[in-house]
């Protein structure tokens, strides 16, 4: 069965913004005193503000009211969201905007599919909106990753199967999510030694579209 489309996550994939995340939640911890060991910041990769406040907190996270998740969330937007604002083309992850260029004369459809509820204010602020056919953000699709909801959206609104799609993932939530809708998936960074991982889909793609392959950094690679 022939590919229709490709469906992108953004945070990592096509921006910059997976460290603008991570960066967040460091700064909120260290301003509230919690402790943020090591490996948390991969464990957090993909995942919803809300399962990321829990991971965060631990065992505090039951002892904590209602209120003050909320409040601790929206602190970490505020942080969040004075870096994204700052973001410029220069934060697209190289090589990404000849690639989505490339794809779409080899005619194929593109879409993001983020949990992010900031999703679209970054592709904005790095320009990719118009490269892209269809966006999907985390107020569109509500129920995150590992949830297929953001990708089955997704290919409804290209007019397509999930069947003949392939998704670009950097978390492990992602690429659940991906096998969740029947999609095959492409891991790049840490998802890329995932076994559910079909790179030989990226070398077929990729050496396709000329002078392009050597152009891509990680987290591509
Ligand atoms: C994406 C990112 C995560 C982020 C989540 C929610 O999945 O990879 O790092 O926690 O979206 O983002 P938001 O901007 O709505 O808090
Ligand atoms: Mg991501």
């Amino acid at each position: 069965m022939s590919i229709e489309a490709i469906i992108f996550d953004v945070d990592g994939v096509l921006v910059q913004t997976d460290r603008l995340h991570e960066r967040s939640w460091r700064a909120l911890a260290q301003r509230e005193g919690l402790p943020f060991p090591d490996g948390l910041a991969d464990r957090l990769r993909g995942v919803s503000r809300e399962r990321s406040l829990e991971l965060l907190l631990g065992d505090a996270h039951e002892r904590c009211t209602p209120e003050r998740r909320v409040a601790l969330m929206d602190a970490k937007n505020q942080l969040f969201l004075e870096a994204a604002n700052a973001l410029t083309p220069d934060d697209t992850i190289p090589g990404v905007r000849p690639l989505l260029a490339a794809l779409r004369e080899m005619g194929l459809r593109l879409a993001a599919a983020s949990a992010s509820r900031n999703a679209r204010l970054v592709l904005d602020r790095v320009g990719l909106s118009a490269l892209l056919h269809a966006v999907i953000d985390g107020h569109d699709a509500p129920r995150a990753k590992p949830d297929p909801q953001c990708f089955l959206m997704a290919a409804e609104m290209l007019q397509t199967e999930p069947a003949r799609c392939v998704v670009v993932e950097d978390a492990l939530a992602g690429v659940d999510a991906a096998v969740n809708a029947g999609m095959a998936v492409v891991g790049v960074g840490p998802a890329r030694q995932d076994p559910r991982s079909a790179r030989w889909l990226a070398d077929l793609l990729l050496p396709t579209l000329p002078g392009l392959a050597h152009e891509l950094p990680d987290p591509w690679k």
